[in-house]
């Protein structure tokens, strides 16, 4: 439980909490502990680049199509239970496929999309007061920079293919080298994140661990 200085810590402005890093590394799980314990909501930016990958793939739009896939972004709504529309049509039980597993890399190197998700996840806070956690891959580089903690999550390659045994070892790995190598907002540590390794690490370990880092 959070000591009273940590509650009112969590009223405070800009209480915005970046997590970044690679696939499998924790970042939902300890994302959603994180916004539990600190009764602040969280917001997961990979499933708005799958909602535009989803609803890309659903309507046969061509991914190299940039002025569809700036449409299609343009209609992203993320709903309170964390739902994901795309002009009205739920595109929630589509965002894990295979299928989008692979369209997701190239939808997320498109700058001209990264900057229409990008303003709608500044909006998000916003409305928030600037409280939230946020997870992804740029957002303490380039979403938030000046986030009030800047938190890299990683793990073991093995450790992630086997929390991701589902998508399997070889895209994880595929996806890690795009979102590292793209040109746009690629995947990086960040100039005053805090690198946290949570092989072998329990989610309640490593949250309060995190927790520990607001007082
Ligand atoms: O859950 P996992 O970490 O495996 O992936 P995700 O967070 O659902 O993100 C899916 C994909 O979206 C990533 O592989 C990136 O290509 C892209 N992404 C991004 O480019 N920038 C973000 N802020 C979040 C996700």
């Amino acid at each position: 439980m959070l000591t009273t200085e940590q509650n009112s810590e969590a009223q405070a402005d800009n209480l915005i909490i970046a997590i970044d890093g690679p696939a499998g590394a924790g970042k939902s799980s300890v994302a959603k502990a994180l916004s539990e314990q600190l009764l602040i909501d969280r917001l997961d930016t990979g499933s708005m680049y799958r909602a535009v990958a989803a609803a890309a793939l659903a309507s046969g739009a061509e991914l190299h199509d940039v002025e569809e896939l700036i449409r299609l972004a343009n209609g992203l709504e993320v709903t309170g239970e964390g739902r994901c529309l795309v002009h009205g049509t739920d595109v929630s039980p589509l965002l894990r496929d295979a299928a989008t597993n692979t369209a997701v890399s190239v939808v997320a190197a498109t700058s001209e999309v990264r900057a229409v998700l990008v303003a709608l996840q500044r909006s998000w806070a916003k409305a928030r007061s600037m409280a939230g956690v946020i997870e992804g891959r740029d957002i303490a580089s380039v979403v938030f920079p000046d986030a009030r903690l800047k938190i890299y999550l990683t793990a073991s390659v093995e450790e992630r293919a086997r929390r991701r045994s589902d998508e399997g070892a070889a895209s994880i790995v595929r996806r890690d080298a795009v979102d590292s190598t793209r040109a746009a907002s690629p995947l990086r540590l960040a100039d005053g994140s805090r690198e946290l390794d949570t092989t072998g690490r329990s989610i309640d370990d490593v949250t309060n661990e995190i927790l520990s880092w607001l007082k």
